[in-house]
Parts: C-alpha cells; sequence; structure tokens
C-alpha cells in the first residue's frame, strides 16, 4: 500500500477511560467487523482480561476507512497493554506507530497511567491527539479536563475531540482528525527487509504468532528471515493482517503492520523489540534501543498438595508457552517440598500468573513472599544475583548489597497528600518532586522497589479511599544497609518466610511479622516460640501459647453457633495448611506476614 494513505496509531489511556470501548466504536464505524458480529471490547481477548477489566497482551486491528477527502485510507490500530509492569511492550508498541489518541474520562481526568504511557509516546515522536470520554456522562468536564492536559501533560488540549465511546457521538470526527493529523509512516520498498517484532504469542493452532511492522522492503510467504538478535533463521509460513480475525495477504510493504508464522516452537524464540530480516542480503543495522525484559519480581510457587507438583509443572510449562517474560526453574525448599522459583515483571504479573493457575488449571498454591532481584558483591569480588533471599550468601562473605530503585508518580487528591507522603517517607522515600494541577497534587518519589512489591498500592489505595493512582518505572540499582532475616517457628527456620530488610527497619518489621504469624498460626497442643533473626541474634519474639484439648472450651455458656463456627474454621483452616517441623502453617501466613498495616 502506500505510504500516504497509511496511518499507525495506538490508544494511550488510563485503566477504565475507555480505550476498549473506543476501539471498539471504531471499528464498528470502519465498518471492519459488521455489526452482527460486535461483541463488546473485541481486543480484550483473553477471558482474565475481561474480567479483570485489563488489557494485557498487545492486539492489533487493520481499519480501512473512507475519509471525507474521499480516499481510501488504511489505519492499524495497535492496542497496547495498560499496566505499569508492561512498561518496555508499551514502549516497543509505541516505536511501531507514528501517533496516539490520548483517551481522558471526562469526568476524571488525567491519572498516573495516563502520563506514564503518554510520556513514552512523546518519547517515541508521537503526534498526539487528545481524546476526551464520556462526554454523554452529566459529570463530564470537557474544559476543566483539557487544562488539566495542557498543565500536566503539556501539550496542546485546545482541538481535543469530545466523543462519547459509548452513544457514538464524536467517533466520525476521531477518524478524520488520525487522517488529518497524525504523519503517514515513512519507509523504503527498494531497500532490505528491516521490520520490527512488536509482539508474539502462542496460538494453539498456528503455533507462534508474531506481530511485526515492516519498517524498509517487503516481506512474504516463503521468504527465509532471520531475527537479527537470536540469529536464527525461519521460512515464513503466513503473512497477514488483523481485521480483527487473521486475514492472509501476499506481502507486506513498508509502514504496514501484520502478522507472521513461522513454526517457531516457542514465544521465548522471540524478542521483542528484535529487528526481522531476510536470512541472504539483509539490512546491516538493527533498528536501535532493544533490550530484553527481565525479571524483577521472584516467588516460589508450590503446590498445597505435594501430589500435584507434575501437575504445577504441566501448567507452568503451557502459560511459559506464551510470555516470555514470565521465567521458571525447580526449587526445593526444606519446609515446602518441590515447587517453583517464579520471575515476573511486577506484581501484578505475578498474581495474572497465580490466578491462571488456580483457576484455570485448578491447583491450589502457595506463594512465598515476593522478593526483588538484589545484586550481591561478593568481597572475593564476584557479583551475584540473589532471586530467593533464602540463598543469600554467608554476610561475612558479603562487601556490598545493591537493591532496585524505582521512580514512582503518585496523582492524588489534595486531602490525602498528607497520608501519601508519609506512606512513602515509611518506605524509605526520597522526594523528588511536588506539584498542583488544580485540586491534584503530583508526586514523584524515589522508592526501594522492596518496599513496594508486597503492599504498597493496596496501602496506598485504602489511605487515599481509592483515589491516588500510581505509576513506577526502575530506575537502576543502589547499595543500602540489607539484611537477611529469617523467621523461626519452633526454633527451626522456615526458609520460606526469609525475607530481606534494611537493617534500620529490621526490628519494627521483625515485631510486625512475628505478631502477624502469632495470630495466622493456628495454637496447637504444646507452645510454639515465634522468632525474627538476623544472623544468629533474635530480634523478635512471640510464643504462641498451647492449645487445651477441646478448641470450643473457650467458649464458656453454651454459645453453640459460636462454637460451630470455630470447628468450621479449623477444618477449612486444615486444607490450606503445611507442616514445618511438627507445626501446621496455613497457607495465606506466607504473604500476609509480609504486609505492613
Ligand atoms: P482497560 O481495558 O481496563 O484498559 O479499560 P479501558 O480503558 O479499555 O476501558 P473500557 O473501554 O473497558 O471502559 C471502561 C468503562 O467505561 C466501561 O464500563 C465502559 O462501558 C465505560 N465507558 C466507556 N466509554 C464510555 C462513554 O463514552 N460513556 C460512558 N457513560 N461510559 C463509557
Amino acid at each position: 500500500t502506500d505510504l500516504a494513505h497509511i496511518r499507525n496509531f495506538s490508544i494511550v489511556a488510563h485503566i477504565d477511560h475507555g480505550k476498549s470501548t473506543l476501539a471498539d466504536r471504531l471499528i464498528q464505524e470502519t465498518k471492519t467487523v459488521a455489526d452482527r458480529d460486535m461483541k463488546a471490547q473485541m481486543l480484550d481477548s483473553m477471558d482474565i482480561e475481561r474480567e479483570r477489566g485489563i488489557t494485557i497482551k498487545a492486539q492489533t486491528v487493520r481499519l480501512e476507512y473512507e475519509a471525507d477527502d474521499g480516499q481510501n485510507y488504511i489505519l492499524n490500530l495497535i492496542d497496547t497493554p495498560g499496566h505499569v509492569d508492561f512498561a518496555y511492550e508499551v514502549s516497543r508498541s509505541m516505536r511501531a506507530v507514528e501517533g496516539s489518541l490520548l483517551v481522558v474520562d471526562s469526568t476524571q481526568g488525567v491519572e498516573a497511567q495516563t502520563l506514564a504511557n503518554v510520556y513514552q509516546a512523546i518519547d517515541a515522536d508521537h503526534e498526539i491527539v487528545p481524546v476526551l470520554n464520556k462526554i454523554d456522562l452529566p459529570a463530564a468536564d470537557c474544559d476543566r479536563v483539557a487544562e488539566q492536559i495542557e498543565d500536566v501533560i503539556g501539550i496542546d488540549a485546545s482541538g481535543a475531540i469530545q466523543v462519547s465511546a459509548k452513544t457514538g457521538i464524536g467517533i466520525h470526527e476521531v477518524l478524520e482528525a488520525i487522517v488529518a493529523h497524525l504523519p503517514a509512516p515513512r519507509g523504503t520498498l527498494d531497500a532490505p527487509l528491516k521490520a520490527m517484532l512488536v509482539d508474539s504469542w502462542y496460538d494453539p493452532y498456528l503455533g507462534v504468532v508474531v506481530l511485526v511492522r515492516i519498517m524498509d522492503g517487503k516481506l512474504r510467504k516463503g521468504d527465509r528471515i532471520r531475527m537479527m538478535q537470536t540469529g536464527a533463521v525461519y521460512p515464513v509460513d503466513r503473512v497477514g493482517v488483523f481485521r480483527p480475525g487473521m486475514i492472509p495477504v501476499d506481502e507486506l510493504t513498508p509502514g504496514e503492520i501484520g502478522f507472521i508464522t513461522a513454526s517457531i516452537k516457542q514465544v521465548r524464540d522471540t524478542k521483542v523489540g528484535d529487528t526481522i530480516t531476510t536470512e541472504k542480503k539483509g539490512c546491516e543495522t538493527p533498528l536501535p534501543g532493544f533490550k530484553p525484559s527481565v525479571p524483577v519480581v521472584f516467588c516460589g510457587l508450590f503446590p498445597v498438595d505435594s501430589n500435584e507438583f507434575e501437575d504445577l509443572r504441566d501448567a507452568i510449562e503451557k502459560l511459559a508457552l506464551n510470555d516470555a517474560s514470565f521465567s521458571h526453574e525447580m526449587e526445593t525448599s526444606a519446609a515446602l517440598g518441590f515447587g517453583f522459583r517464579c520471575g515476573f515483571l511486577g506484581l501484578l504479573h505475578l498474581e495474572v500468573i497465580r490466578d491462571r493457575l488456580e483457576r484455570e488449571y485448578d491447583i491450589d498454591l502457595i506463594t512465598t513472599a515476593p522478593s526483588v532481584v538484589y545484586h550481591i558483591h561478593m568481597k572475593d569480588g564476584e557479583t551475584r544475583e540473589l532471586h530467593n533471599p533464602a540463598d543469600m550468601p554467608d554476610p561475612s562473605h558479603v562487601e556490598s548489597i545493591d537493591e532496585p530503585r524505582i521512580k514512582a508518580t503518585i496523582l492524588v487528591p489534595d486531602e490525602f497528600l498528607g497520608d501519601v507522603l508519609k506512606l512513602c517517607q515509611d518506605r524509605r522515600g526520597i522526594q523528588l518532586d511536588l506539584t498542583y494541577a488544580g485540586s491534584r497534587a503530583m508526586v514523584v518519589y524515589d522508592l526501594p522497589l522492596n518496599e513496594v512489591v508486597f503492599d504498597f498500592y493496596d496501602r496506598l489505595k485504602s489511605v487515599t479511599k481509592g483515589y491516588a493512582s500510581f505509576d513506577y518505572q526502575l530506575t537502576g540499582y543502589r547499595a543500602d544497609n540489607l539484611v537477611k532475616m529469617q523467621i523461626l517457628v519452633n526454633d527451626e527456620p522456615v526458609d520460606a518466610l526469609s525475607t530481606m530488610v534494611h537493617r534500620d527497619r529490621a526490628e519494627m518489621r521483625g515485631r510486625a511479622m512475628v505478631e502477624k504469624l502469632k495470630d495466622l498460626i493456628p495454637r496447637h497442643m504444646f507452645k510454639i516460640p515465634i522468632q525474627a533473626a538476623i544472623g544468629g541474634k533474635v530480634i523478635a519474639r512471640e510464643t504462641l501459647s498451647a492449645l487445651r484439648k477441646d478448641v470450643t472450651a473457650k467458649c464458656y455458656g453454651g454459645d453453640a453457633t459460636r462454637k460451630k463456627k470455630l470447628l468450621e474454621k479449623q477444618k477449612a483452616g486444615k486444607k490450606k495448611m503445611r507442616q514445618f517441623g511438627k507445626v501446621d502453617i496455613p497457607q495465606e501466613a506466607f504473604i500476609s506476614a509480609l504486609k505492613l498495616d
């Protein structure tokens, strides 16, 4: 297709501001899908995404549009993931297109994720068309939100298009603005093939499907292609575009976005951001800025029932087929038996995978405390990556420990600002910036990732009654005074409860953990000491007193329902417990013990 008649764009929006609804409306308005086949949220295909209302994998659709100028255009929409954990995928998809629609809910205003993603779009040199959505609602305030876009983001919002993705108002104007304001892509047809690997996923029928953006040259069925980062060569089996179903085409030319399949066995063999060229006479320099996405949060996943280990292995391998950023290796824990140490891009990613294992594969899991990756500098000069606090080397051999830091951006209504600052301060944060836009404050903090992984987001939501929005990006590693804290239950260390903590906060954290555990571990027939220790030194201790024979004995008098409840609670608890020495520890203890509130 001729370049002047192509427009490639993505939609940037905060969760729930209407990205998917707008995409559906564009698909409908351009008659890409017949009305009778339209189902809500065409682009969010996975059930779990639909349920949680988040878009995880980038998806794409090609729209054909006859504009008011009488010409036919091809509009390629790349749907980008909306969550912080997938920042790298967002940044790659942004590099594959020339413009973005910035969708802001006109009843809400700019949120932290809008900011993070719009900065990515600006970084990628996008032309940006602001779209104010939900104007059908009485609370819509387009002037205020347009002003906020100008103040906070610093782009001109005077031409913002007012739409209701729900009722269809303004959709035609959006399509016209895409044609009029977004630049056409550039590229050379008679050059060696240069294409960006934007995304890839596993399809049970087709194998690995690769989403590509052609920069130069052309891509045809039968071509032998080479991935420049991995060096792998494959013959192309299929070439096509998404409408939004997969439609074969003869070739893809510069500026176009489409897919290929090439009997690639695993998603792992494809690297998002890689450059695809032909095996022979290929292009010389790859596209700039490639970096593989690496897991930053690790935790152990163990089956509650050790007989389910094989099922867990199968399930994890299946999930890994479709998710190259999820890593796993077998782990044995003295206490938990066989399981896997798994790496994730962030907490949401962890939650999604854990949910899928439990729901789609029906496996009860024990999830150990999430930990970030530390860099351990040994006295002998070696540097090790620590994925599991249980593997922390003997401190006498350690020179220093670096931990990952993040830059966190929080947007919050004024009245909650004090609580947010306190929360960040309590988590060893360093304030970088504080600005106001209307009645909202934007706070930027430098924080250790390890203080954020457990429950920061939950705490933030609760101190701000849900009004804060939060986003972060990794900034690098820095040394700090970190130590490994062990938990001993009945004098036995429970490796799955080991954590890395800052030395100055160890006592406080240790005390909080043993107090929590005292509530979480049911009483046994004997006394159970619960201790927190650094090295050999106990820094906090609680004792769980022994149980009398009859649990219900403490309910004096005859409150029968209370007794029944207690017994039921005990029974239910039994199912999800693991034995440590002589002590049963319930599953929720592993996560709950770490939450600070
Ligand atoms: P993620 O996929 O989670 O990123 O969310 P999203 O930004 O795609 O939002 P989505 O399109 O799912 O819309 C969120 C909610 O807002 C849904 O309940 C929509 O029905 C509703 N919504 C979207 N557009 C409009 C609109 O123009 N007016 C009204 N009243 N509701 C809308």
